[in-house]
């Protein structure tokens, strides 16, 4: 039987545990369904920290400019003051949910990451300051008698009525089964994409499906070639791509190639601290150069007592790997890691499709432009996760949720729409199988470098990896694959994290942001949020 709530969320990272609080606030009935167990998210590992305006030598301006720099040319300014803006106000508040950053003396203690002009990262427990915000919001989200959390719940698709998103079918964990949800509107935040890539510092939740779902109910999406790798992930045989934190070269880590020498220097004068694109592409280049498949981050110059204090969980782990960061050279190499673009959004989380509204890292708001600034995603989706919530309610307030029985988007009635997709053991395999191609390809051929040979080939890989009869979280996975090297092949320029080697320098015809719609040719816009609903008025 199809299940009814007032608003459905999903995910349950810091864009949508912030979501959630903020619309069960008002009395409403939320329903949180996640793929994994509730903490299971992006936010759960981010470790550097937060990037806020709290420090005295700091101001809204400073934070702005170097978000508007590492975006290179394509952010939307409006989107960056509100995220500035606003930012401050709801990190005060997680403050007063009782948060622990922290502290020096008894005063927040900030750290500086690359491209930032002020130490502004605030980081609780040393490194594990995305476990502290789950934990925080999670204690929050408790106290709201209107949150129901279905972790394990897999959404596959959203279900779209006469152009406007009325619920979502997931695989209910439960009656290990497909099943409906319907409510007023639909929150996507569903995170990132980092495991498209076959090195990855993203967990296995992160497979993009929200983009994709998103893009099968007719909603724009922005941005797709935009990836950023992180320089640093720990590069051990056959080990996941632990993340070194860039704060860790903030506090003063050096690179160096095989033979021991420090080589940012030869790449771009602010060395370690260079932007990510650059520090990434730069190790590039001297593991070619050098013929390795990783370089080293080198922490001996810090004291043991301090590393250990400061980054714990880095620590910790790299022991097991029997690596000392304070004695040993630690090998790393770079790892896809986030994803700038995502479903196009106006300033309160609105997508292109009525009832549908994403924050957080699926969502493409215009603030990071081609380039993410460090520590800047958590406090993305606190700020568009709380906003969209309040979207969300003010549009919605009047509408009545369709009756389930009603047919489904696809004219088929709600048995059938289901019956066939009950995962059995093969298809789980197929799947795993797909999935695993479609990562190499994309790591080899649409990855740190590309150009126009290599995205050719991938694209028709991927085409014909489509023409087998696929399940939908592999025809989902593999359809966001065509739609990143859709966008890196139309996208004839480099710019913040795409680098074409057959187009390397930046062209102000491309300053403009790639638009992807079902059934539509990629198309471009000037600036990534508009006003939804006068667009969609001007439609009627
Ligand atoms: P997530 O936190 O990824 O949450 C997504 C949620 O959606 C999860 O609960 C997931 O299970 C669920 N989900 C996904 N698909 C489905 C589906 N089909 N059905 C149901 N549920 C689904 N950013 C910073 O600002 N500072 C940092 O220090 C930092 N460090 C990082 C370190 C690492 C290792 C990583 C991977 C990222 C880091 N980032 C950092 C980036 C940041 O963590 C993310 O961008 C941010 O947490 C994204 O939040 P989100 O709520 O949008 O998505
Ligand atoms: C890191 O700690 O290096 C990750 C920070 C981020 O991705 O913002």
């Amino acid at each position: 039987m199809a299940l009814e709530t007032d608003y459905i969320v999903i995910g349950s990272g810091v864009a949508g545990l912030r979501a959630s609080i903020e619309l069960a606030a008002s009395g409403a009935r939320v329903t949180v369904l996640t793929k994994d167990k509730a903490s299971e998210s992006n936010t759960e590992y981010a470790q550097g920290g937060v990037a806020v305006v709290l420090s005295d030598d700091d101001n809204a301006e400073l934070h702005e400019e170097d978000t508007l720099i590492a975006g290179a040319g394509l952010c939307d300014p409006q989107a960056v003051e509100t995220l500035v803006e606003d930012g401050t106000k709801y990190i005060k508040q997680l403050i007063e949910w009782g948060i622990e950053f922290d502290r020096e003396g008894g005063k927040l203690a900030f750290t500086q990451e690359a491209a930032h002009s002020r130490r502004r990262i605030l980081h609780a427990h040393g490194d594990s300051t995305g476990k502290e915000i789950v934990r925080a919001l999670i204690a929050r989200a408790r106290q709201e008698k209107g949150i129901v959390l279905m972790p394990f719940a897999n959404t596959e698709s959203l279900i779209v009525r006469d152009g406007r998103c009325v619920g979502v079918r997931f695989l209910d964990p439960i009656l290990r089964a497909p099943r409906e949800i319907f409510g007023r509107a639909v929150i996507l935040c569903t995170g990132g994409a980092g495991q498209l890539y076959l090195h990855t510092t993203n967990p296995p939740v992160a497979t993009g499906d929200g983009m994709a779902m998103a893009y099968f109910a007719g909603a724009e999406i922005a941005d797709l070639e935009f990836v950023q790798f992180h320089p640093t992930a720990l590069s051990v045989e056959n080990a996941p791509r632990f993340l070194l934190s860039e704060a860790m070269r903030g506090e003063g880590g050096i690179l160096r190639n095989k033979f021991g020498a420090r080589f940012m220097g030869d790449y771009d004068e602010r060395l370690e601290l260079a932007p990510r694109d650059i520090v990434s592409r730069s190790i590039v280049a001297e593991m070619r150069k050098t013929g390795t498949r990783e370089v080293f981050l080198d922490m001996t110059a810090l004291d043991e007592e301090f590393l250990k204090e400061r980054f714990p969980k880095i620590y910790e782990t790299c022991r097991f790997y029997n690596l000392n960061i304070a004695k040993d050279m630690l090998p790393v190499s770079p790892a896809s890691h986030y994803c700038m673009g995502g479903v196009r959004t106006d300033l309160h989380g609105r997508t292109t499709v009525e009832g549908l509204y994403a924050a957080g890292e699926v969502s493409c708001t215009g603030v990071h432009g081609a380039n993410r600034l460090a520590s800047n995603s958590l406090l993305e989706g606190l700020v568009f996760g709380a906003r969209s919530g309040q979207a969300a309610l003010t549009d919605n307030s009047e509408f009545k949720i369709q009756d389930s029985k009603f047919n489904t988007q696809n004219g088929e009635s709600e048995n059938e729409s289901l019956k066939t997709k009950i995962p059995n053991p093969k298809s789980e395999e197929i799947s795993t199988a797909v999935k695993k191609r479609v990562k190499r390809v994309m790591w080899e051929r649409v990855g740190i470098l590309r150009d126009k040979d290599s995205l050719k080939r991938a694209l028709r890989e991927f085409e014909q990896i489509s023409e087998a009869k696929l399940s939908t979280s592999s025809r989902n996975f593999v359809t966001l694959a065509k739609l990143v090297a859709t966008a890196a092949l139309w996208r004839e320029e480099s710019r913040g994290g795409h680098f074409r080697t057959d187009f390397p320098a930046k062209d102000e015809q491309f300053r403009v942001h790639s638009v992807q719609k079902l059934g539509a040719p990629i198309s471009s816009s000037a600036q990534v949020n508009f006003d939804v609903r006068k667009a969609n008025e001007a439609q009627k």
